[in-house]
């Protein structure tokens, strides 16, 4: 049984739908732990990449033997350290944009984070966000929310995003970016991203981040009593 003390809001919805934005806010609105399970698979699949194996998925599982990941669950102070290393900036380039979804595709790597995860979440108040929060890692999770915006409006947060961090990009590119991984999520054999039944959904293409929250945030106290 997980969380026997604690609290799981699951948030999942495709790439660029503002899943972070709306796990941070809500976790700190709360005074929740947070958990971004996506930086987990962008850290792997950058171990990967330097390790020269990317093109050798047989090799993957034997790669992570003996890694360290090690992530922040603070809303207020998000990193992800890959042995040692601090990574958070490297997970969002574009080489590791272009393999996560091989790498997260890959069942025997979805079983290494699932244990992770769930240890990571162990008896906490917390929200995390991913694919398959609210199907399989946590599908007792107290609240499930599948966050969606329109293929536009995620091209261009996506585009913002990387203008912050320095990495220049077309909008062409990104559109295909999210469209190739939107289908990769979506149909690959092993916990394909799809709407848990018992989810809510929330459209955020016309949406302020304040409105989501708050929307989130009332399901939440529902749920708590409040
Ligand atoms: O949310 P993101 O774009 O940082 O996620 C990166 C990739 O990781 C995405 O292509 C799908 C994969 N992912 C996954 O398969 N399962 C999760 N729980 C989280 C992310």
């Amino acid at each position: 049984m997980i969380n026997m003390g604690g609290f799981v809001v699951a948030i999942d919805g495709p790439a660029g739908a503002g899943k972070t934005t709306l796990a941070r806010g809500l976790a700190k609105r709360l005074g929740f732990d947070y958990l971004d399970t996506g930086a987990m698979y962008r850290a792997i699949t950058l171990k990967l990449l330097r390790m020269g194996v990317i093109g050798e998925p047989t090799q993957w599982l034997d790669c992570l033997d003996g890694v360290r990941l090690e992530v922040s669950t603070d809303p207020d102070r998000f990193w992800i350290r890959l042995d040692g290393e601090d990574v958070t900036d490297r997970i969002r380039s574009k080489e590791v944009d272009r393999y996560v979804s091989q790498v997260s595709a890959e069942p025997q790597i979805r079983e290494w984070m699932k244990r992770r995860q769930r240890e990571l979440a162990d008896e906490k108040r917390i929200v995390c966000e991913g694919r398959d929060m609210t199907t399989v890692v946590f599908p007792d999770a107290e609240l499930k929310i599948y966050l969606d915006a329109s293929l536009k409006e995620r091209a261009r947060r996506r585009l913002e995003q990387l203008k912050q961090l320095g990495i220049s990009a077309t909008m062409d590119e990104i559109i295909k970016n999210i469209r190739f991984r939107d289908r990769y999520d979506s149909t690959r054999p092993v916990a394909p991203l799809s709407k848990a039944d018992d989810a809510i959904v929330i459209d955020n293409t016309t949406l302020s981040i304040e409105a989501e929250i708050e929307i989130a945030a009332r399901e939440v106290m529902k749920r708590l009593g409040g």
